[in-house]
């Protein structure tokens, strides 16, 4: 599907995009000669092939044919970040794509823990991404928040110490404000949201949001996206949540979701790699034609066929069948459900 004009200058904002899940194979190829890690691939074309992965979270589920499964190639992905500088260099490439898109603000997920079990500083990390943030506000004009994701099948403690060892570099007093809000990714199978109501606690003590994966047709979906509705956050519920399509199958999920004002971060298009056209679309313009708020994103875009945030909003304007009102209603649906400071909002809307 060709992005269009229109699509192309449309004005937009990204809410679920994976810094890491941005990562180019260009980019991990020249990491990995320059830190010495090893690549299990031998040439550059048989790293690109890797980036061809299908959809499968968990091997026991999906059965073992050997392949690693997507979360694996993500993960695999990340070895080769190693230095405060790959980590600004990943950054700075993102900034630069959003704006070659015409996006002006984002709020990219981290993944701390990704790195800290390697003997990564958690200041390596963050003062790489804190770099990128604001080196590219002030060279691309693309304002950034970013959010740092709890890892939901590695153990909760864990996820809890990386929070407070990320802390100096949260958006709250006497922090350097590289991120605002708190996440919950990776494999979601049998680690419910409430797991990490601790950890979410903890931020909202902070001042930081809080939003949470709840992934399309994963087992138990529905009642995930229920817990993060009615239950988490001392049952207030989550201020997003990152996909939660499946709401769309209970009329009490929809309700929900409208009494409570929280909007999804829609990702088409990472659905769309295993849900027919004729399955898929529809549920989406379903939830719009219900009210339910939402705005498209990417999610992995380079390990998702490169399709990135324009990609994705070019499938929903043809697939769902929008009009260019449609359009500018949902870009316009990531600025009000995004945590830009009032002012920056003002511009952005
Ligand atoms: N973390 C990064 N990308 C992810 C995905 N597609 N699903 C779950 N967790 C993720
Ligand atoms: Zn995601």
């Amino acid at each position: 599907l060709e992005i269009s004009s229109f699509v192309a200058a449309l004005p937009k904002v990204e809410l679920h995009v994976h810094i890491e899940g941005t990562l180019t194979p260009s980019l991990r190829w020249k990491l990995a000669h320059r830190n010495n890690v090893p690549l299990p691939y031998l040439t550059y074309e048989a790293l690109l092939e890797s980036y061809n992965v299908l959809y499968n979270h968990r091997k026991e589920v999906n059965g073992d044919n050997g392949a690693p499964t997507f979360l694996e190639t993500y993960f695999a992905g990340t070895q080769v970040l190693c230095k405060e500088e790959d980590f600004y260099e990943l950054g700075m490439e993102y900034l630069q794509k959003a704006k070659d898109m015409n996006v002006r603000y984002v709020e990219p997920f981290f993944d701390l823990q990704a790195y800290l079990p390697r003997g990564i500083p958690a200041a390596t990390v963050l003062n790489g991404y804190m770099r990128a943030q604001r080196e590219g506000a002030a060279k691309f004009g693309v304002q950034s928040n970013w959010i740092m994701c709890f890892i939901r099948d590695e153990p909760v403690e864990e996820g809890i110490a990386a929070y407070k060892a990320a802390r100096p570099w949260a958006k709250m007093e006497g922090g350097k404000g590289l991120f605002h809000a708190v996440g919950l990714a990776s494999n979601e199978y049998d680690r419910p949201p409430l797991l990490f109501e601790t950890g979410y606690e903890m931020a909202q003590r902070d001042g930081l949001y809080v939003t949470m994966h709840c992934d399309v047709d994963q087992k138990d979906a529905a009642d995930h996206v229920h817990e993060a509705i009615f239950s988490v956050c001392g049952g207030k519920g989550a201020q997003r949540i990152d996909h939660g399509l499946n709401a769309v199958d209970r009329p009490e999920l929809i309700a929900g979701l409208k009494d409570r004002g929280i909007g999804l971060t829609l990702c088409p298009h990472a659905y769309h790699r295993r849900q027919k056209t004729e399955v898929l679309f529809p549920k989406i313009r379903k939830l719009w034609d219900e009210g339910v708020k939402f705005c498209i994103n990417s999610d992995d875009p380079t390990y998702m066929h490169n399709i990135w945030v324009d990609g994705a909003m070019e499938k929903v304007y043809h697939y769902c069948e929008m009009d260019k009102s449609d359009m500018v209603k949902l870009a316009r649906n990531s600025v009000e459900m995004s945590w830009a400071d009032e002012k920056l909002k003002e511009e952005l809307l």
